[in-house]
Formats: structure tokens, C-alpha cells, sequence
């Protein structure tokens, strides 16, 4: 069965509440399809207003976040079954922003994984390689070893209806966009390792993005590659370019 495509935008630091609203509004007719998954991954505190600003459209809500623990003091972090109640289905998990400036391992993505799927949640599991592992040759091994240690414990089941995201670090907010070849190598390496952890059946059900300066210019090639099933899209989620993305 042909996947679903699934294209998230990640807003990360921008948006205040009511600019939130706005942009939500400015997009409504732009990002109608019937054919796309659409869905707007939001700061914690954009995701009340964002859920409420986009009922009845086919726009779905993400967090960029979340901790592993059920609840306690924590300050300053967000659980899932916040995020959960607030009516909010994706979390993005393991951006290599939190790797990077906030130290994320993937031991603690792991049970961040496992935690998102005990509240109901779907993770976007995000993978990429640094410029200079892509130039070490070592990005294949560096990507498989990122999944196999996040999805540690994760069932088959969860697996195959989780959204993989993969991001190499240096074509993120560079303008640098991955080639289709380098995305589809990649995107098909990923597909292999989740066959090789659990089976076939699961690998053609996960659905795996690209992301990495996806634009309305190049949304099209990148997502007719056979193991791209949508974009996981940053600056250009944040203006009237993601209605085309949308409809690539
Ligand atoms: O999560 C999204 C990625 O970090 C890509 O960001 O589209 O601004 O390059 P970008």
C-alpha cells in the first residue's frame, strides 16, 4: 500500500501566541489537500491557540518537544500527556538542535520515544549528520546507529506508525539543500535499518521526511524520491511557500 505523505512544518523559536493565530489563519486555505498529511509542529506555548485556530481544517498539531518523565519537578519542561491533552498529536523528537545546544543523547531520546508512544502520541524522530561525518564518509553508520538507539524497546507496531525524519545538519537554515540523490541514499538507509531491526512490513509502512532547506522550489523532486514520504520543514513553514509545499 503506497504511504501517505506527511509534511510537518517545525516553527521552532518564533511565534508568539497571537502571531501564531495569524499565521494559522494566512495559511488556512493554502494548505488544504486531500492527499497530504499536514502538520504544524509549535512551541509549547503556541500549541492551545494553534489546536483551536485550526479545528475543523486538515491541519494536525505538533510539539518540538517533551520530556520523558509522567509528571514532577521538572521546571520548565513539558510532558506528553500535556501535550496530549492539549489536543496536539506529533512530537518532534531528537532535532538536532536539541542534540546539539541542549546536550539530547540518545539514550534520553529513547525514552522520550517510548514516552510519546505511552500517551498516544506519534513521534517525529529526527536523524542527520554533521558536515563533517558526511565528509568522514561515516553518514550511513552515524544514521543507523542514531535509529537503532532511539527506537531501543519500540515495537514493530509503534515503529510502523511513527514518522522519521531525516535532517542533515549542515543543509539545515543553510539554504544548502541535500541532493535528491544524497536524500534518497539516506532516506532509503533509514528504511533498510528499521527492516533490519523489525522486518519488511514494517519498513514500507514508517514514513520517512526530508528536511533540510525544503522550499516550494525543490519540495517536488525531493518528495517523488521512492523513500521520501513528505518534508519536515523549517523557514519556509513559517510563510505562504508552505501552502506549495503542500502541494508540491
Ligand atoms: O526541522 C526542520 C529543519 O531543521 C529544517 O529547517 O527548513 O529551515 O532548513 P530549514
Amino acid at each position: 500500500m503506497a504511504r501517505r505523505k506527511i509534511v510537518a512544518g517545525n516553527w521552532k523559536m518564533n511565534m508568539t501566541p497571537s502571531q501564531a493565530v495569524a499565521l494559522c489563519d494566512e495559511l488556512k486555505d493554502l494548505v488544504k489537500s486531500d492527499d497530504v498529511d499536514v502538520v504544524y509542529c509549535v512551541p509549547a506555548i503556541d500549541i492551545v491557540p494553534v489546536v483551536e485556530a485550526v479545528k475543523g481544517t486538515n491541519v494536525e498539531v505538533g510539539a518540538e518537544n517533551m520530556y520523558f518523565e509522567e509528571k514532577g519537578a521538572y521546571t520548565g519542561e513539558i510532558s506528553a500527556a500535556m501535550i496530549k491533552d492539549a489536543g496536539a498529536k506529533y512530537v518532534i523528537i531528537g532535532h538536532s538542535e536539541r542534540r546539539d545546544y541542549f546536550k539530547e543523547d540518545d539514550a534520553l531520546l529513547n525514552k522520550k520515544v517510548k514516552k510519546a508512544f505511552e500517551a498516544g502520541l506519534t513521534p517525529i524522530l529526527c536523524c542527520g549528520e554533521t558536515l563533517e561525518q558526511r565528509e568522514m564518509g561515516i553518514t550511513l553508520d552515524w544514521i543507523r546507529m542514531q535509529i537503532k538507539s532511539d527506537l531501543v524497546g519500540v515495537s514493530a507496531e509503534q515503529a510502523a506508525s511513527m514518522v522519521i525524519a531525516y535532517e542533515p545538519i549542515w543543509a539545515i537554515g543553510t539554504g544548502k539543500t541535500a541532493t535528491t540523490e544524497q536524500a534518497q541514499e539516506v532516506c532509503k538507509a533509514v528504511r533498510d535499518c528499521v527492516a533490519e531491526i523489525y522486518d519488511a512490513a514494517t519498513a514500507q509502512a514508517v514514513r520517512i521526511q526530508y528536511g533540510g532547506s525544503v522550499n516550494a522550489g525543490n519540495a517536488a523532486e525531493l518528495f517523488a524520491q521512492p523513500d521520501i514520504d513528505g518534508g519536515l520543514v523549517g523557514g519556509a513553514s513559517l510563510k505562504a511557500d508552505f501552502g506549495k509545499i503542500v502541494n508540491y
